[in-house]
C-alpha cells in the first residue's frame, strides 16, 4: 500500500484525478469503479477537466458505482444515480449503456444483486477502482462486522452512517437504512485502487485501517493485502499515521518514472 500524503485536498485530488486521466489515456476502454460521497467530487471535476483539456478518447471507458440506497428512486436527488448523472455522466456525454449501478429500487435485490455481478464478471475485472472511506472504516457500503469474503448484497447502514449521509435526503424523506453495495471481496478484484479521504473525521479511519490490524470491524484494512493501492490523503486525515514521516519520505524521493502518472 502506497500512502500519498498532500498538503491539502486540492493536490490530492489533482495527482489521483492525473492517473486516472493516464489510465484512460493509455487504455481508452478501461473499467473504472466509481465512489459517491462528497470526498471524490473535486476528484471528477478535475479528471472531466483534464479529459477535455487534452481530449482523452473517454468514450469506449464503461463504469460501476459500487453502492446505491434501496427503494430511493434513481431520479432521487439523494440517490447515488442521480448523483453520478450530475457530476460524471451528463459532464462527459457518457451514455447509460456505459453506466451501471445497482438498481435499488427493485422488488427482488437478491437477483439485482446477482445481475450486478454478472455484469461484473462480463465487463471486469475493474482496472481502476475510486474508494471514499466511512468514518467507521467502510469501503462502499460495507460496515464493520461485513465479511471479508461478502460479494454484492444487502447491507443495513449503521446510525453513524445514515446521519453522516442524511443531508442529501430532504427533511421529508427519511434518510435509507438499506443499501445494495459491492461486497469487500468485490472490490479487492479489481487491479488497482485508489482511496482518498480527507479531513479530522477521518483520522481515525485512516490509522486503523493503514496502521491497524486485518478485522472485518475496519472492512478498509483488508486493502492492505491488495497488491496494488495508492492512499490519497491531507494533511489532516494523515494526522495520527504513526509512520507518517516514513511515507513522506517515500513520496519525496519517488523516482521520475512513478512520478509521471501522477504529475503529467
Ligand atoms: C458513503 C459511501 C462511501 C463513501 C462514504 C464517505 O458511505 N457509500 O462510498 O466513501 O460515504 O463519504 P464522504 O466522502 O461524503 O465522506
Amino acid at each position: 500500500m502506497e500512502v500519498i500524503i498532500a498538503e491539502n485536498q486540492d493536490q490530492a485530488s489533482e495527482w489521483a484525478a492525473r492517473k486516472i486521466k493516464n489510465k484512460v489515456k493509455s487504455q481508452p476502454n478501461s473499467v473504472l469503479g466509481m465512489a459517491t460521497g462528497s470526498t471524490p467530487l473535486s476528484l471528477y471535476k478535475k479528471v472531466i477537466g483534464f479529459f477535455k483539456q487534452e481530449s482523452i478518447d473517454h468514450s469506449q471507458i464503461r463504469t460501476f458505482n459500487l453502492d446505491e440506497y434501496v427503494g430511493v428512486r434513481p431520479d432521487h436527488p439523494g440517490s447515488y444515480s442521480y448523483y453520478m448523472q450530475k457530476n460524471w455522466l451528463q459532464p462527459l456525454g457518457l451514455s447509460d449503456s456505459q453506466f451501471h449501478i445497482p438498481n435499488g429500487n427493485t422488488g427482488d435485490i437478491l437477483q439485482e444483486c446477482e445481475a450486478f455481478e454478472a455484469l461484473l464478471k462480463k465487463w471486469g475485472p475493474i482496472d481502476l477502482q475510486i474508494l471514499g472511506l466511512g468514518r467507521d472504516g467502510h469501503i462502499g457500503f460495507n460496515e464493520p462486522g461485513s465479511s471479508l469474503g461478502s460479494r454484492t448484497r444487502l447491507k443495513s447502514l449503521t446510525e453513524q452512517t445514515i446521519e453522516d449521509n442524511k443531508s442529501v435526503f430532504s427533511k421529508v424523506d427519511s434518510p435509507p437504512r438499506h443499501v445494495i453495495t459491492m461486497g469487500v471481496q468485490t472490490i479487492m478484484e479489481a487491479q488497482e485502487i485508489l482511496l482518498l479521504a480527507f479531513g479530522k473525521m477521518k483520522a481515525q479511519a485512516v490509522k486503523d485501517f493503514i496502521e491497524g490490524p486485518i478485522t472485518s470491524m475496519v472492512p478498509a484494512s483488508i486493502l492492505q493485502m491488495h497488491p496494488k493501492v495508492q492512499v490519497f490523503l491531507d494533511a489532516e486525515a494523515s494526522s495520527l499515521l504513526q509512520n507518517q514521516d516514513y511515507y513522506r519520505e517515500v513520496f519525496a524521493n519517488k523516482p521520475d518514472w512513478q512520478m509521471a502518472e501522477l504529475t503529467l
